[in-house]
């Protein structure tokens, strides 16, 4: 096993966990969404705002293709795993887990986000709507599938590793 990878939806824990186990497992740790925030100098929205979703989608897929740690954990945006592209890079470059959140979990979490483009222009129904369609790509990616309801941070991270 090299790359330990994160998939879910927006507010499944990916972020908390990733962070976690990768004290955990003394492993580095990377967010996409900081690194290519960090690479792009600009803040999520504005790269939606100013390039449009399909670049950012572009931009996910270069640093899944270019980025060279080889042990580490990574926790991945939520739109990730829905490119089969991106899913095969994950599978064939390390072990993917899927943070199965339930959805008000998920909306409690994230219905206030002023940093999540896709929150900002949906309604709660077509998040759900996404939600749905998309457990079926992380599905797809993951090796493991870890449902987070009724588990601590700690007890998934232990799961987990
Ligand atoms: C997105 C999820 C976000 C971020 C971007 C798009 C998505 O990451 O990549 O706002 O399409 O679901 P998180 O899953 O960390 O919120």
């Amino acid at each position: 096993m090299r790359k330990i990878y994160l998939v879910g939806y927006m507010g499944s824990g990916k972020s908390a966990i990733g962070r976690r186990l990768s004290f955990y497992l003394k492993l580095p740790y990377y967010d996409m969404d900081h690194e290519i925030v960090r690479r792009e100098k600009m803040t999520i929205p504005e790269i939606f705002e100013t390039h449009g979703e399909d670049y950012f989608r572009q931009i996910e897929t270069d640093f899944l293709r270019t980025f060279r740690d080889e042990y580490c954990i990574i926790s991945t945006g939520g739109g990730v795993a829905v490119n089969p592209e991106n899913r095969k890079i994950m599978r064939e470059t390390g072990l993917v887990l899927f943070l199965d959140a339930t959805f008000p979990d998920i909306w409690k979490r994230i219905h206030r986000d002023k940093n999540r483009p896709i929150v900002q222009r949906s309604t709660k129904e077509e998040l759900e709507q996404l939600y749905h369609e998309r457990r079926k790509a992380y599905k797809q990616a993951a090796h493991i599938t870890i449902k987070t309801e009724n588990r601590t941070l700690r007890q998934i991270v232990e799961y987990a590793g």
